[in-house]
């Protein structure tokens, strides 16, 4: 009878199996090091990269077209004004505001201009006999392009990007 008795390990061979092991635990470690890193990493860049990427996200979500009302309602050659309501958006808050705004047709072409004033913010007002917008509170006035006749206004009148869609109805990108 043959003795099958695995020969026992020298020294040798157990002090390399040693240090496999070693190695093994060693890398495992490392790999637990590295996931560490990578999560803080990540905690730290998430919110930064949010934080940068966020305005092109609002930017996205807060172009609002909004409906003023059929193109052919506004007679050409005049300047009609028009409110309309705005929701804005506070974090979770929301909230309707009355926006006002004078849209100047010409032939196929319309003009939307804010109503508030670039001086202190005043509401003008369209005299259409004077082909002029008013300021009531310092004496400023504006051009029917909008631009300052005269008084304390810095700059023009701001416009309002318009179009008209496929259904006819002129639409006011609100800011
Ligand atoms: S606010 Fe309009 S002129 Fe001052």
């Amino acid at each position: 009878m043959a003795d099958e008795t695995p020969p026992s390990p020298t020294p040798a061979s157990r002090s390399a199996e040693g240090a496999s092991t070693k190695r093994t635990r060693r890398s495992l470690m490392e790999w637990g090091i590295h996931l560490l890193a990578a999560l803080a990493t990540a905690m730290v860049a998430l919110p930064v990269l949010g934080t940068l990427l966020s305005p092109i996200y609002a930017r996205s979500k807060s172009e609002n077209w909004v409906t003023v009302g059929a193109s052919d309602q506004f007679p050409d050659g005049e300047t009609v004004k028009v409110v309309f309501k705005q929701v804005k958006r506070d974090g979770y808050m929301e909230s309707e505001h009355p926006v006002t705004v004078y849209v100047s047709r010409q032939a196929d072409r319309y003009t939307v201009f804010s109503a508030t004033c670039t001086h202190l913010g005043c509401a003008v007002n369209w005299i259409g006999a004077e082909k002029k917008f008013q300021c009531p509170c310092h004496n400023g006035a504006f051009g029917p392009d909008g631009k300052v006749l005269y008084g304390p206004p810095p700059k023009p009148l701001p416009q309002l990007q318009a179009r008209v869609n496929g259904d006819g109805q002129l639409e006011v990108l609100a800011i």
